[in-house]
């Protein structure tokens, strides 16, 4: 069954990326309308201030946009946050929520994240829900333990009805050039599936579980061939089209 699932490649450009860094994307649109279509789904999360410049380069070559982040809320008085509908206004398809830089960062909790999870479904965008331990987690054996309790936690119900992606994304592995073994890769995601059937039965065959953190053109055919990884969510290497691309190919 995960064999049908068409695999996705996206890219997180973090809090990187000024207008000068469309070339890139230029760059990146015109590698993948030269050759064979990629054999998988190629999105990019930009800056929220670069969604609507980037999606006009980015649609034509079929390169789909997400956010990075999504308020709970539609609207309202919350100076500085931007809501799940903006995103999609802005051209978004697809959101990240309860990245681990976020959850360090602004103390997000997986209730927090579920509840940008259901803001990013109810208006019609992919949500890409991450999950993935700490060094000192993964050291006390318990790994494990913690990605299910954020999965169980971080995902609401209405994945049962809806489209949503799941990252794996170990924080240790995330820009430091560390990644886990294959076999720890293989057996978080077996167990990642595992929940994801035992709650949402058939759907929870065909969500697309991502592997992240140090993701590189020199990893990516290994790691990407892992049972049960169905793409990557991609950060430093999605900054340059050449790395992008080669990932894209690996698929
Ligand atoms: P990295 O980041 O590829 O630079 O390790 C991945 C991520 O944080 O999504």
């Amino acid at each position: 069954m995960t064999q049908t699932i068409t695999p996705l490649i996206a890219g997180n450009w973090k809090m990187n990326g000024l207008r000068q860094s469309l070339l890139e994307v230029e760059k990146l649109a015109a590698k993948l309308t030269a050759g064979e279509p990629p054999r998988c789904t190629v999105a990019l999360c930009p800056p929220a201030t670069l969604i609507n410049a980037m999606n006009r380069i980015a649609a034509p070559a079929g390169i789909v946009l997400g956010g990075q982040d999504c308020s709970a809320e539609a609207s309202g008085a919350h100076t500085g946050d931007l809501s799940a509908p903006m995103l999609a206004d802005a051209g978004a398809q697809m959101v990240i929520v309860g990245h681990s830089e976020r959850r360090a960062d602004h103390g997000e909790t997986d209730e927090m994240v579920r509840q940008k999870a259901i803001a990013a479904l109810t208006s019609g965008l992919t949500p890409i829900i991450c999950v993935g331990e700490t060094r000192a987690q993964r050291e006390a054996g318990e790994a494990d333990a913690v990605v299910s309790r954020q999965l169980a936690a971080s995902v609401p119900d209405q994945a049962a009805e809806h489209d949503v992606v799941i990252a794996y994304e170990p924080v240790w592995a995330i820009g430091t050039g560390l990644t886990p073994t294959s076999a720890d890769i293989a057996q978080m995601h077996k167990s990642l599936r595992d929940q994801l059937i035992s709650r949402f039965g058939g759907r929870g065959e065909g969500m697309r579980l991502l592997y992240g953190g140090s993701l590189k053109p020199g990893n990516a055919k290994e790691i990407l061939a892992i049972a049960n990884v169905n793409g990557g969510l991609v950060g430093g290497a999605s900054l340059l089209a050449d790395d992008f691309t080669a990932i894209i190919w690996a698929v």
